[in-house]
């Protein structure tokens, strides 16, 4: 049976691997995009590679909570039902912290942020399939993150490493968060995050500055990244095998619930992050008059 996937950030790298093998295999593929040149050829070369004819494309700057809305209003627009939501779009950033206009810091706002808007504002989609499913993008790095003071902005330090191991930490956090709350309201929509492996993709590559250290590791890693096909396994796992039908709340790594380092996640610290992205949403809609 064909369902209807949205994968986010899938104009590169594993989002538009795992949307190749998805429309190959005759699914209603969603991509999203942030560069319309880009998306066009994406779109394109999935439509020509595959032969489906259900791929449809969505430009969004998710560095912008106003592309956000509008692109969740689209998708609500154009679609009836969606059955998997991957958020995927995520990067790595410079050694200079870069926030959004209500200033979320933007590893945070790509992997946490962005996440919680669309599964909350897509949520009514998701509710309509037989079992809808969120699939959150982790990774291994957040066994790195470092959690003291709940600094979610990073604005008493920051790092371009730390940045992106909290925010991938945070992610899992978020997974739980949704899972236990959708659970209580009776919901059969599931959220989880995984580990896609180790890639070599475009990710850290985005003209930003990295410091040395950073650039020694990154070619340190490059011997034992996996390639894509490998990097979309357990991503296809998550979206299609009834194996995960009714789990919720999980990080996977191999196609496994992985071991996690949950830095002290307890019930005041969900709290605490649920508050922190309500009240970046707030701070956004007040700003334009809602
Ligand atoms: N590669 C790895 O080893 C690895 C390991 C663990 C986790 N991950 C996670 O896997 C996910 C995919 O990463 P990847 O390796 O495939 O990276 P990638 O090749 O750089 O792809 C990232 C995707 O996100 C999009 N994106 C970036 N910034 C955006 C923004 N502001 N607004 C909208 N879209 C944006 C990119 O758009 P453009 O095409 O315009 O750049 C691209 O489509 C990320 O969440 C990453 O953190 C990767």
């Amino acid at each position: 049976m064909p369902k209807t996937i949205l994968i986010t950030g899938s104009t590169d790298g594993i989002g538009k691997h795992l949307a190749m093998k998805l429309a190959s295999e005759g699914h209603e593929v969603i991509l999203h995009g942030r560069n319309s040149e880009k998306l066009r050829v994406a779109l394109s070369d999935i439509q020509l590679k595959t032969g489906n004819k259900k791929i449809h494309g969505y430009l969004a700057d998710f560095s912008k909570l106003a592309d956000v809305y509008r692109f969740s209003q689209e998708i609500k627009r154009d679609f009836e039902q969606i059955d998997v939501l991957i958020n995927n779009a995520g990067a790595y950033f410079g050694e200079a912290r870069v926030a959004t206009a209500e200033n979320i810091e933007m590893t945070f706002m790509l992997s946490v942020q962005v996440p919680y808007i669309l599964t909350t504002e897509l949520l009514p989609l998701l509710e309509k399939a037989p079992a809808g499913r969120v699939i959150h993008t982790s990774s291994f790095m957040h066994h790195f993150a470092q959690t003291r003071g709940l600094d979610f902005g990073l604005e008493q330090s920051y790092s371009a490493t730390m940045a992106y191991n909290n925010a991938k930490l945070y992610t899992i956090w978020l997974a739980i968060a949704q899972a236990e709350a959708l659970e209580k309201q009776g919901s059969s929509v599931t959220v989880n995050a995984y580990h896609p492996g180790l890639i070599a993709t475009n990710l850290g590559n985005d003209g930003v500055k990295r410091n040395l250290r950073s650039r020694i590791l990154t070619s340190l890693m490059k011997p034992f990244s996996k390639d894509l096909n490998q990097g979309i396994e357990t991503g296809y796992y998550l979206s299609l095998s009834p194996e995960v039908t009714g789990q919720s709340g999980h990080y996977f790594s191999e196609k496994k619930v992985a071991r996690v380092s949950l830095k002290g996640f307890d019930v005041a610290k969900s709290q605490a992050l649920l508050a922190y992205l309500d009240k970046k949403i707030q701070v956004f809609k007040e700003s334009y008059g809602d």
